[in-house]
């Protein structure tokens, strides 16, 4: 073998035990050790049957998603993993695969080839390849239905979600589920099924139904993907890959997945959500950070202010097992959040997504309060009052009065100076940002704002705290709107300034979704509260430089008391469900005032649409790289995908802009500069690298991301 697999005789039953940690994925030297071990086995005759198990924590989670890269690239490194499934299935001693942990991807398709297989409860079983916008591709698609059916096949793979053991055990995925030691219970079925005959997956057929049953599970599959995974590739082709197991012998079947697995391997698509897997684990990562970094135990916390973004911290803190203390100003105040809080957890339990019993441990955790009595306890207090400097600097005065020295003060402020509130204390290397997204207990990112003087123990500490409370954690410097907003507001000002130009409404926002955003601009516009905006505008007017073009359908519309949603108007007019319809009110009086304002109408492609919004992200991205704002251009796309609807399979805006080419872009916004003037001023990081012919990937920067 090789220190990859290890094989031992156990009196008569052959060991093969795979030991490459963490997951045990299948780099080059897991297969071919396996193939050596079986090579022994078939020739050992005191051997009856074969046990193949995971070492360590896991049996196999996946292939080794770096290889993906080598194949790509023409060099790819080991044999594949089709042919030792031939090998396993075909071998004349029964092969019994033993499974904890995880047998995802690879791992379920080596696990499917064996004869039989035995698992522990906690074990789960996926394929979860989708996700990176590939398909199975060592025969998943072939022997899955062949094991669980063809409709459990084709949602396995098309959702990527996985099955437990008991799911398992009942779709016929596994043969029995073992209770206590994993080895100790599968050398136990080896012995009793060694020298019986056993079957081959690939030869089964009975659970291949016929094609007036599959016809209408292929019809629906096809038909909810297009809906459900707008845009994405590999769904589809997951489910021509099943279709083909039903209608084509195995061989043929293997071949048809194979040449669709290379059509996804290759696409861009793929390549993008692979940057992304590797993306969310790169921002974790923080250069002047060293790992051994000292945490700060966070035990208890408390949060000020039980609005819209208050209670729903108090409710992540909470679901993480975190008790909280939920502070405002009044009791009806205080009400009003606590009701908010005890609905939101009613309807998961009416959505199954947890037990009443779970939904009141949680509200239990939460403790309501009128004063500051008890934060002196708290390790980390998170600030969610409303949004002005004056008020929060006399909260923070307030916590550094009453919270215990090395407690965490943070804010979740969306546009203010970190550096300017933690000055109200005395205590500035214990303040930082925590900028969560609304719904705070629903969206996965969470920017964290590293003040001038954040102590490096609570950034690690926050950092640490994101992955605990099931978020994406990214490091952001401090500035006016931090990465996310900041990129946001020239965004959303094309999006108006195309319409003032002639763009439809529905266009725009058409546009946009059809590149793959989860929303258009000016809907999300309407769902967030057009006010919001409006208010800030007005209270930043003075900072705005004389003569720059400014987009003011928004405030218009704000005048008019159309605030979105909430008030049933505006952009779209929304009925009692919140469904929006086009206003050809508001597209009218759109006309009148861009009349008055003498701005000329023309034609407006989509194309145009989606340059003109996306191009403004990229180079206020380009922008925030230059400044350090963000330490890498990876960390801007995580933040786009995860808090603003960006579509991972285009990686994010930085990656999306590399996938143009910035030269291409460059010259776009050079065009767009020339067009309509200084706002379209080119950032130089961006110059910089399309002169040079590089990516906005390929540039790192050493400091850490600080202001
Ligand atoms: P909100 O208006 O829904 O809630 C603010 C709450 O704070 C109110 O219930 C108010 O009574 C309470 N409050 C005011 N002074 C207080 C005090 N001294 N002690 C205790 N409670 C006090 O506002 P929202 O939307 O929750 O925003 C809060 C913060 O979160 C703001 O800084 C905002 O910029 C930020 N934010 C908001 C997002 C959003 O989508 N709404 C997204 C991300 C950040």
């Amino acid at each position: 073998m090789n220190d990859l697999v290890e094989f031992k005789n156990e009196n008569g039953i052959g060991v093969i035990t795979i030991n490459n940690p963490p997951v045990n994925a299948l780099s080059p030297g897991v297969p071919e050790g396996i193939s050596e071990a079986l090579d022994q086995i078939s020739k050992d005759d005191s051997v009856k049957a074969a046990v193949l198990i995971g070492g360590g924590r896991t049996f196999v989670a996946g292939a080794d998603i770096k290889e993906f890269g080598n194949m790509t690239s023409g060099k790819p490194r080991g044999a594949g993993l089709l042919p030792l499934l031939l090998k396993i299935e075909d071998s004349a001693k029964p092969v019994i695969i033993a499974i904890h942990g995880t047998a995802f991807g690879g791992g379920m398709e080596l696990a499917m080839a064996g004869h039989y297989r035995v698992a522990i409860a906690t074990a789960q079983f996926g394929q979860p390849e989708v996700k990176l916008g590939l398909i199975p591709g060592a025969a998943g698609t072939q022997r899955l239905p062949r094991l669980a059916g063809v409709a459990k096949a084709v949602d396995m793979c098309v959702s990527g979600n996985p099955v437990n053991t008991e799911e398992a055990l009942k779709l016929g995925i596994i043969d029995r589920i073992i209770d206590g030691e994993l080895l100790a219970g599968a050398l136990a079925f080896a012995r009793e099924v060694a020298g019986k005959p056993a079957r081959k997956t690939r030869e089964r057929k009975e659970k291949l139904g016929n094609a007036e049953e599959n016809a209408p599970i292929f019809s629906s599959a096809r038909e909810t993907a297009a809906r459900k995974q707008r845009g994405l590739l590999a769904p589809a082709k997951a489910i021509d890959a099943v279709d083909a197991a039903t209608k084509m012998p195995f061989e043929e079947g293997c071949k048809f997945e194979q040449k669709l697995f290379i059509e996804c391997l290759f696409s861009q698509q793929s390549k993008s959500l692979i940057h992304v897997f590797f993306s969310e684990r790169e921002a974790a990562k923080i250069p002047d950070i060293p790992k051994q970094t000292n945490l700060i135990p966070v035990r208890s916390a408390a949060v000020v202010g039980a609005g819209t973004m208050g209670g729903g911290i108090a409710m992540v803190l909470a679901n993480a097992g975190i008790p909280v203390l939920l502070k405002e100003v009044d009791q009806a105040a205080l009400n009003r959040g606590l009701a908010t809080i005890q609905s939101n957890y009613a309807n998961s339990v009416k959505r199954g997504r947890f037990s009443q019993q779970v939904a009141e441990e949680r509200l239990k955790r939460i403790t309501p309060t009128l004063s500051y009595d008890d934060f002196s306890n708290a390790d980390l207090v998170i600030e969610a009052v409303f949004e002005g400097m004056t008020l929060k600097k006399e909260v923070f005065k307030e916590l550094d009065r009453v919270c215990k020295p090395g407690a965490i003060l943070a804010s979740n402020t969306s546009t203010l100076s970190i550096d300017e509130i933690a000055s109200a204390t005395s205590r500035p290397e214990s303040v930082i940002g925590t900028h969560f997204f609304s719904p705070a207990n629903v969206m996965r990112l969470l920017e964290i704002v590293r003040g001038k003087s954040s102590s490096k123990e609570v950034v690690a500490t926050c950092m640490q705290l994101s992955k605990t409370l099931g978020k994406v954690g990214v490091l952001v410097g401090n500035c006016r709107g931090f990465v996310g907003n900041r990129m946001f507001g020239p965004y959303r000002r094309e999006a108006q300034f195309v319409v003032e130009e002639g763009a439809g409404i529905e266009a725009v926002d058409q546009a946009l979704s059809d590149f793959g955003m989860a929303m258009g601009p000016l809907a999300t516009g309407d769902l967030a509260g057009l006010d919001v905006g409006w208010r800030i505008r007005k209270e930043y007017r003075h900072l705005e430089a004389p003569g720059i073009r400014q987009p003011f359908v928004e405030d218009r519309l704000c005048e008019l008391g159309r605030y979105g949603q909430k008030t049933g108007a505006g952009w779209y007019k929304y009925d009692d469900q919140r469904r929006a319809s086009l206003d050809p009110a508001v597209s009218e009086l759109i006309r009148k005032w861009v009349d008055e304002a003498s701005i000329a109408q023309r034609q407006i492609s989509a194309a145009e649409i989606t340059d003109r919004c996306l191009y403004a992200l990229v180079n206020e991205g380009a922008r925030i790289l230059e400044e350090g704002i963000a330490l890498r251009a990876s960390d801007i796309d995580i933040i786009y995908i995860n808090g603003y609807g960006f579509p991972a399979h285009r990686g994010g805006p930085m990656w999306y802009a590399d996938t143009v080419g910035l030269k291409q872009v460059y010259d776009r916004i050079s065009e767009f500069h020339r067009q309509h003037g200084e706002i379209w001023q080119p950032a130089p990081l961006l110059k910089q690298l399309a002169e040079q012919g590089k990516t906005f990937a390929e540039f790192r920067r050493e400091q850490g991301a600080t202001a």
